[in-house]
């Protein structure tokens, strides 16, 4: 397991215990592999977020300015991220986030140890998750997701900024909501993610699925941190875009063998039944399937509406 990061390191840094000392994380070391490196080797950023990747130093490298710049100052992709994914804080109810919820309210039998989200942008189901498990634990890849996802957290004050067109945002009314505790948030990869296998009550991936470059490898990953008996939720609509995922990884129309001739639900049924030849250790009841309705506003005049499928397992 981790060694703990020590206490006069984290105090020292003003940081709370709380949001790097879970038993669950992993350090991932330099060479990949499963193992846990010492906590004392992590890098974090002012704020209080652990870097947990193999190479940290080529990240902060890669994200420069972003990992301290105030959060209406940040680079443009970084501020193109954040006016999309702001916006769904403060909007709790809409259909996407009420499914996540209504599922999590259908499928757990009260409050449960762990849930992990993969891919929790600035975290509107984090809070969904913590009404259902003592711990959270969000990992992405965003830094500027992650600092607005610990921001609202801690209860700051969050710039919720609107892309106007172009490279020009506006900031409307600031996101100020209640602090929530026992939720981490940290730097990681969810195709590596920096935790212990078996951990994990819960393990949610909402509208990841088609952003990662081996999808097959990010189901397999859930599956390793969910313990048996767990829940897994995976929501996506699929879009398969080949900046994100090569055609020959992608789920649904790719030509991976046992994919090509399935729709990617029926594909991601029939891959947590272990029916296919890839991950056939897989064995999971299919709880529920729906489909719901979601949109992310690009700029002013520009909004994507989405169909997402969301499926809900559980592991036998
Ligand atoms: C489409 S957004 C969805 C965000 C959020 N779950 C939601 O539903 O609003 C995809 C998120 O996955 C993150 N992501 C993509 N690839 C990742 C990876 N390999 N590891 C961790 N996070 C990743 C992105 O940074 C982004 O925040």
């Amino acid at each position: 397991m981790a060694d703990d990061a020590p206490p006069d390191l984290a105090s020292e840094a003003g940081f709370e215990l709380l949001h790097v000392r879970s038993p669950a994380l992993r350090v991932p070391l330099p060479g990949g592999g499963a193992e846990s490196g010492p906590w004392e080797s992590v890098r974090w950023t002012e704020d209080g977020i652990p870097i947990l990747l193999t190479d940290p130093d080529r990240y902060l490298e890669r994200v420069g300015d972003d990992v301290s710049l105030p959060l209406d100052a940040l680079s443009f992709p970084a501020l193109a991220h954040l006016s999309r994914y702001l916006p769904q804080l403060v909007a709790p109810n809409t259909p996407m986030r009420r499914a996540i919820r209504g599922a999590l309210e259908r499928h757990l039998d009260g409050r449960v140890g762990l849930a992990v989200e993969l891919g929790c942008s600035v975290g509107p189901d984090l809070r969904t998750l913590r009404m259902f498990a003592r711990e959270v634990i969000g990992i992405d890849l965003s830094i500027a997701a992650l600092r607005a996802a610990r921001a609202q957290l801690d209860g700051e004050v969050v710039p919720l900024l609107a892309r106007v067109e172009g490279r020009s945002f506006r900031s409307e009314d600031p996101i100020c909501l209640l602090p929530m505790d026992g939720i981490t948030v940290a730097v990681g990869n969810a195709l590596d993610p920096p935790l212990f296998p078996g951990v994990a009550d819960v393990v949610a991936s909402v509208n990841v699925l088609d952003s990662v470059r081996s999808p097959v490898n990010l189901v397999g990953q859930m599956d390793s941190t969910l313990k048996p008996g767990g829940l897994l939720i995976i929501a996506s609509p699929f879009c398969w875009a080949d900046d994100f995922t090569p055609p020959e990884e992608a789920l649904g129309g790719g030509t991976i063998e046992g994919f090509a001739s399935l729709g990617t639900a029926d594909a991601l049924v029939e891959l947590l039944s272990g029916r296919l030849p890839i991950l056939s250790h897989l064995d999971y009841e299919i709880l529920e399937q729906s489909d719901v309705p979601w949109s992310l506003r690009d700029h002013a005049r520009s909004v994507t509406s989405y169909d997402v499928h969301v499926l809900v397992a559980r592991k036998r």
